[in-house]
């Protein structure tokens, strides 16, 4: 598993992708961690399948027990199926998560760590001093469902609105936005429901100042590239693939 530092300030922001040793038929995910001293904040740690390398990697930035919070966007294998496995390495953890999702959630094994349901309105979190916002981002695609930003590092995590499948071994930064475009356009065309939320969220998103934004599939988008983004998904036609 790689990692990259893309934000080096008074704490960390730490990607965590493009893992080699990844059984070729699941999804390449992106993980993401704030190291701030001593508490971590653990973004969609991903599935089963990756635990040990995603473990493995983690302990190269930070202590194990350092690791005291964990958030899932929403409930699907690809975000959370590690949870049993998370739940035995870090039994004090908190997870932060939708509320609609706990019931499901739950299904992947909780029975130490601790479960802070998210209201549909989102929340704000501050570890040590780092201060983390739940954006919603409901119907994209989950229908409870949310995403990170950072108002300090001007990071937004924006879990699967973003995404692109991608080769293995891909760069983890988009630099040509327009050569990209053919990577995600089916991702959000077939897994993107909804164009009213699609707008919903693309003017709450305008209104953040933000210099990374950082998908849980493929490449993170910087500067410029992010109004690209917001521009082209915009005009695309999304949850229109049944006729
Ligand atoms: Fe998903
Ligand atoms: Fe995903």
């Amino acid at each position: 598993m790689k990692s990259t530092v893309i934000y080096n300030g008074k704490y960390k922001w730490v990607a965590f992708g493009r893992d080699q040793d990844k059984p070729e038929k699941i999804i390449d995910t992106n993980q993401y961690m704030v190291i701030d001293g001593s508490r971590s904040l653990l973004m969609d740690p991903g599935g089963i399948e990756i635990f040990s390398s995603m473990l493995a990697s983690v302990l190269r930035h930070t202590d194990i027990d350092s690791i005291t919070d964990l958030f899932a966007s929403h409930q699907d294998p690809d975000i959370i199926s590690s949870l049993g496995l998370w739940d035995e390495a870090l039994p004090s953890a908190t997870l932060h998560a939708p509320w609609l999702w706990e019931g499901f959630i739950r299904h992947f094994g909780l029975s130490n760590i601790k479960y802070n349901a998210l209201p549909d309105e989102g929340l704000s979190m501050t570890l040590n001093p780092a201060r983390l916002v739940f954006v919603p981002a409901h119907y994209l695609h989950s229908s409870g469902n949310f995403h990170v930003y950072d108002p300090e590092a001007r990071i937004l995590m924006s879990g699967d609105v973003g995404a692109a499948l991608e080769s293995p071994g891909a760069s983890m930064f988009v630099s040509d936005f327009d050569e990209h475009i053919p990577k995600m356009k089916l991702f959000h065309e077939r897994w993107m429901p909804s164009n009213k939320a699609k707008l919903d969220w693309i003017d709450r998103v305008r209104k953040l100042d933000i210099e990374y934004m950082a998908p849980q599939h493929g490449r993170i988008f910087k500067g410029e590239a992010v109004q690209q983004f917001l521009n082209w998904f915009e005009q695309l036609d999304v949850g229109t693939a049944i006729k």
